[in-house]
């Protein structure tokens, strides 16, 4: 078996299967030269040509473990019809959805179509791995958990404070929770489609989980993930699912306990022991841990990234582990520091 599928079963291998979360992207020039021929990111993304080619670039360089569909999470709401625009250097833009009644300007019936070419792209991912012969790498499937992709619905784009947001889920909980529930259900069409052309696991990234109290964070969080994961596995039972709610620090426990993921995968700020104690060990089966080096020490590189990476490492000698970043590879980051980190992960620790 693929080691890093075997890992998410829960075996130990002898060095960390690893891959890096944001792997394909503009730290990498051959992604760079694509991307100024794409003329807009969302035209890439819809290519499936370039849409594989991007998302083979990282293996051919590091041989990764697993690679990562090339998509976006934000092609959930542009699928449903809202305005998604990325402009170079500014992030990406939405028209606002502040209310119940700005609802029904979402719609399904172009869904399906606007989505096709992403599942061309998992099955093309999958026929040129094996035609490269990147036969021991797992293909891994994504989408942007529901809390996370209704944060940019809302605030339209990054933000600061999620005012907006937290405005409509403490004012009218009952509206926003339809929005969560279009978003939960595209969310799941969604991921079954990319199982259906050739994605082998699946990543749940939601990036702001850590914004909300504990109260909300169960509702808003742990509740739209468990209602993913359970309809998931009830048609694709083998298939894995990792979980990466990012910031949300010792509420980390519940969201492994209520969830349903199969995996975690664990940010910067997580202490690797804490993570062993209270996420690992406390299942019935040891559940395997990802992550969690500093995007920033990988962009310094030298020997701190060498050291940090094997005290990492050290931690979870022995246990179900799958090295990566604890959020995206830094775009400046030099190449010559993720080959650096590549081979220091593939020495492993004794
Ligand atoms: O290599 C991979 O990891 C696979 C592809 C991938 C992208 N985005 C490509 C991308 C994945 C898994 C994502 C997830 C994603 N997208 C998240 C969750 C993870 C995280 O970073 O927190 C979020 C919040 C988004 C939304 C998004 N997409 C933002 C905020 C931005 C702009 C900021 C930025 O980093 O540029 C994007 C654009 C984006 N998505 C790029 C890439 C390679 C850069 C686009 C470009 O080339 O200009």
């Amino acid at each position: 078996m693929k080691p890093f599928l075997a890992t998410l079963q829960g075996t130990v291998q002898k060095t960390p299967p690893f891959w890096f979360m944001r792997q394909a992207g503009r730290y990498l020039p051959e992604y760079r030269e694509l991307r100024a021929k794409a003329g807009g990111f969302l035209n890439m993304v819809f290519n499936p040509d370039m849409a594989v080619e991007v998302t083979l670039q990282p293996l051919r360089r590091f041989n990764m473990d697993a690679a990562i569909l090339f998509s976006d999470i934000l092609v959930i709401p542009h699928a449903l019809n809202q305005n998604v625009s990325f402009t170079a250097g500014e992030g990406p833009k939405l028209n606002p959805l502040r209310c119940e009644a700005d609802l029904s300007l979402l719609s399904k019936d172009r869904f399906d179509e606007i989505l096709e070419p992403v599942y061309e792209t998992v099955r093309g991912i999958r026929k040129n791995m094996i035609r490269e012969k990147f036969s021991d790498t797992a293909l891994i499937g994504f989408a942007g958990a529901p809390w996370t992709v209704a944060c940019y619905m809302v605030e339209g784009g990054g933000s600061r404070d999620f005012i907006n947001i937290k405005n409509w889920i403490y004012t009218d909980p009952e509206g926003f929770s339809k929005l969560i529930d279009i978003v939960v259900e595209a969310t799941i069409c969604y991921l079954k489609k990319q199982i259906e052309a050739g994605a082998e696991a699946i990543q749940i990234f939601d990036s702001w989980s850590g914004v909300l109290d504990e109260k909300q964070f169960r509702r808003w969080v742990i509740d739209p993930t468990h209602r993913i994961t359970q309809n998931l596995k009830k048609t694709y039972p083998d298939i894995p699912i990792i979980g990466f709610p990012r910031g949300a620090g010792p509420l980390y426990r519940d969201y492994v306990q209520k969830t349903g993921i199969t995996a975690i995968s664990i940010d910067s700020q997580i202490p690797t022991e804490w993570a062993v104690e209270n996420l690992q060990t406390q299942q019935s089966v040891q559940m395997s841990i990802q992550g969690n080096l500093d995007p920033a020490c990988l962009l310094a590189g030298g020997d701190m990234l060498r050291e940090t990476a094997e005290n990492i490492m050290a931690t979870f000698s022995g246990k179900p582990f799958i090295f990566n970043l604890g959020h995206g590879i830094i775009k400046e980051t030099p190449p010559e520091h993720v080959e650096q980190l590549v081979s220091v992960i593939r020495r492993g620790v004794s």
